[in-house]
């Protein structure tokens, strides 16, 4: 698989390993197109490093995974991302397609980031430093927020909620 060009694998100040850019990007400019591997929804398989595509945009009326298997797989999130991932099916090749679009003017040596917006079952602490990180890598839609799991709603920050003690 050819490297992504303008993108470098690093030791990510936010966790394990990141990316980070090689060159510029502008806003709206194409950061790059993924590669990976297609699950369905009831698949045993480690999902770390899956994006998840919904049922109704599948193709198959259920959800499937794609295993990220390219430099897009070391991408972190961001409470304040620097890109968005977009996705869609592609009807012709059967198969899940995936890019990250920039979401502002990106220097050289920025890490890449975007907003995971996990299901709350599926939230983890975050760490990526942003000034309005949530706390969490959740998506902050109240009716999402209502499911998280009582031992991480201690650490959830949104706007207008009281800041976390200090330990
Ligand atoms: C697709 S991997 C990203 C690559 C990861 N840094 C690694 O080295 O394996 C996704 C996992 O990285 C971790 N991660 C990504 N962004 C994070 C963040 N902002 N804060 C804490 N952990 C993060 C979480 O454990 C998440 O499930
Ligand atoms: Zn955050």
């Amino acid at each position: 698989m050819p490297l992504l060009e303008g993108l470098r694998v690093i030791h990510s100040k936010i966790h394990g390993y990141g990316v980070v850019t090689t060159r510029p990007f502008s806003a709206g400019e194409t950061i790059c197109f993924g590669d990976g591997i297609l699950y369905q929804a009831d698949a045993e398989f480690d999902d770390t490093y899956a994006l998840i595509l919904p049922g109704e945009d599948s193709g198959h009326g259920d959800p499937v995974f794609w295993d990220l298997a390219c430099q897009t797989r070391w991408m972190n999130h961001s409470c304040d991302p620097n890109s968005e991932v977009c996705s869609k099916w592609d009807h012709n090749e059967h198969t899940m397609r995936a890019w990250w679009v920039a979401l502002r003017d990106i220097p050289v040596g920025e890490e890449i980031t975007y907003d995971y917006a996990f299901v709350a079952e599926v939230a983890e602490a975050c760490y990526c430093g942003a000034s309005t990180c949530r706390g969490l890598i959740v998506d902050e839609d109240p009716a999402n927020l209502a499911n998280l799991p009582e031992h991480l709603r201690a650490l959830l920050r949104l706007p207008g909620t009281a800041p976390r003690a200090a330990s």
